[in-house]
Formats: structure tokens, sequence, C-alpha cells
């Protein structure tokens, strides 16, 4: 037991990070009946979608599970007020201001916790009454922090600056990473890319494949000007790439990306035009497995890296 699977009431401290069209309930449920904490990402859904998928997981598995919210997307009230109606118990909140729905949800008996890239705001989700962070490095997939600052940096300077529990993100998909963040000073971790690439997950299957395609160097943050954010290097990216080069203002950014370019990506499967949203640490993703494999796997191997570490024995 430690503060993550206290705070929870989970087996393992390992989080499914919520991901727009990857995380419906099918992959929540999965990772919770496996022992972690499954969160369903409300970034993709409609009000009444995300409606659904709740229910649909709590018929689906008996064990903690929770809702992400990313406060960049539209609707977020009605969002907020379907999850207290179906008594959604854990809410992950992100790129926003922690401060906006913290306590509405708190006073509703949710447990809190908010996604940061620094450790400046990870004091500021403190501030704000969260019950912990996640503070999440430059290798992560999906919307990031303008500062680069990758994951074995930020740890240990978070973990400095705040007292409640701390889980890290971006760049851990084995139980050796999940290690090495929890000597850093996490008290969990939360997977993205991992997951990403697991049957449960309700992305399509071509971009499943891409994802076990994907080498070292494949992916990279672009798009600082809008919501920053880490991509596989595809015919959309070098467009953007190219738009760059003319010294494009947010408005011709904007205009390139246009509307629902990752749900066409991830979703739909367009690999050529379509935003494909995933971590650097895919390239060390091979295999597309079910959720339980994969989560048996990082527990296998984090306990022989564990006994590894103290022997000296590497
Ligand atoms: C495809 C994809 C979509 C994501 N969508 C969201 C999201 O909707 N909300 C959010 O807070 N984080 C989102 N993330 C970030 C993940 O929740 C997680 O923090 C991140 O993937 C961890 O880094 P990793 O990819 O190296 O494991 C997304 C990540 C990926 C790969």
């Amino acid at each position: 037991m430690n503060s993550i699977t206290q705070l929870f009431g989970i087996q393992y401290p390992i989080i499914q990070g919520g991901m727009i069209w990857n995380s419906g309930y099918k992959l929540a449920s999965a990772v919770s009946n496996a022992g972690g904490l499954g969160l369903i990402g409300a970034g993709s859904m409609y009000p009444e979608v995300l409606r659904e998928h709740i229910q649909k997981c709590q018929k689906a598995t008996d064990k903690p599970f929770g809702v992400n919210v990313p406060m960049l997307y539209p609707n977020i009230e009605e969002i907020i007020q379907i999850i207290i109606e179906e008594g959604v118990k854990v809410v992950f909140t992100s790129a926003g201001n922690p401060k906006t729905w913290t306590a509405h949800l708190k006073a509703q008996g949710i447990t809190v916790v908010h996604v940061v890239s620094s450790s400046k705001f990870a004091l500021k989700a403190q501030e704000a009454g969260v019950d912990a962070v996640v503070a999440e490095g430059f290798e992560a997939g999906g919307h990031n922090g303008r500062e680069e600052t990758t994951t074995l940096t930020l740890i240990p300077m978070v973990r400095r600056n705040i007292s409640i529990p701390l889980i890290a993100a971006g760049g851990i998909a084995t139980g050796k990473g999940m290690l090495a963040a929890m000597i850093l000073g996490a008290d969990g971790v939360q997977m993205g890319s991992r997951f990403a690439a697991s049957e449960e997950s309700s992305s399509h299957a071509d971009f499943k494949k891409t994802i076990i395609e994907v080498q070292e160097g494949d992916t990279q943050l672009t798009l600082k000007e809008l919501a920053p954010v880490r991509l596989i290097k595809n015919k959309f990216y070098n467009d953007l790439q190219d738009l760059y080069s003319k010294c494009p203002t947010p408005e011709e950014l904007k205009a390139l990306l246009g509307r629902a370019r990752a749900k066409r990506g991830m979703f739909e499967g367009d690999l050529i035009e379509g935003e494909l949203e995933i971590g650097q640490i895919a390239g060390l993703i091979d295999e597309i497995q079910p959720v339980a494999r994969i989560i048996k796997e990082v527990i296998t191997e984090y306990n022989q890296a564990k006994v590894a570490v103290a022997q000296f024995n590497f």
C-alpha cells in the first residue's frame, strides 16, 4: 500500500491516462479490473456520450475508475454536471486552471487530481486543493507543456515543491520505467502510449499498428503557438513544418489544423491527413496486448528490477 493505492482504493499505483479517441469505457474498465485506475477520456466525447460510457463502465467493473476532463474542450459545465449526476468518484482535470473546478468537485465528495508540466503549476494545483498531482514530462503523448521539461528532471523538482501524492507521467511504459519514476519521488505512474496500443483501446486498428511501428525520433512536439501536442511525423505533420517555414500566424496554423484532425487520425485511421498523438516511448512498444497482460508485465518487471537494483545485479 502507498499513498496512491490508498487514495483511489486500487491494487497497483498505475493510472491509465485519459486519452481522446482511445480511452472509452472498455479501456478504463479493463485497467480497473486489472488492479490499476482506468480513466474515461471525456475530451473526445459529447456530454451524452460520456454519460453512456460512465454507465457502461459502472456495469463493466466494480472497481474504482475515473474520468479525465481536459479543460480546453467545450461543454465543460455539462460534462462536470454529468460526472456528478452519475456518481463518478474520481476526476483528473488537465489543460486548464485547477482552481476552476476543484472546490466544486471536492464539495461533491469527488477525489480530484490535476495534470501539470511544471513545479510552478504543481504548486498551484496543491494550493487549489487537489488530492494529487500528475507531473507529465516532455516525452509524453498528447498535449504537453511549452517548457520541454523531461520526466527525469520534472519529477524530483515537483517532489521537492509539493507535499501531496505525486503521479509521474511521460515516457513510462515498462516496470523499469515505473521503478525509475518511483525512485525519483513519484508515488505512482500514469501511462498513456502503452495503453493506447492495447487491445481494449478504442482507437482505430491502423493507428495501433502505427504505434508499434514508431521508432525513436519518429514523434515531435509541435503547435506550441496553439496547444503544444506531440505527434507522429506523418504527412499532416510535414504540412505543418512546411507552413512553419513561412513563419505563419496562429490563425494560419489554426486554419491548417482545421477541425476533427485528431478524430480523423486516431479514431478513423487516416494515417496521412490525421493528427496522430503518441509519446516518445512508443519506440519501445512493439506489441498490441490486452490490458491485463500489460499490467502483469509491468508489475513483474518492476519487482524484478527492484531486486536487481538492490543487489547491483544488472
Ligand atoms: C493519444 C493520446 C491522447 C491523449 N489525450 C489526453 C487527454 O484527453 N487528456 C489528458 O489529460 N491527457 C491526454 N493524453 C496524455 C495521457 O493521459 C498521458 O499523461 C501521457 O500519454 C503519458 O505519457 P506517455 O504517452 O509517455 O505514457 C493523451 C496521450 C495520448 C498518447
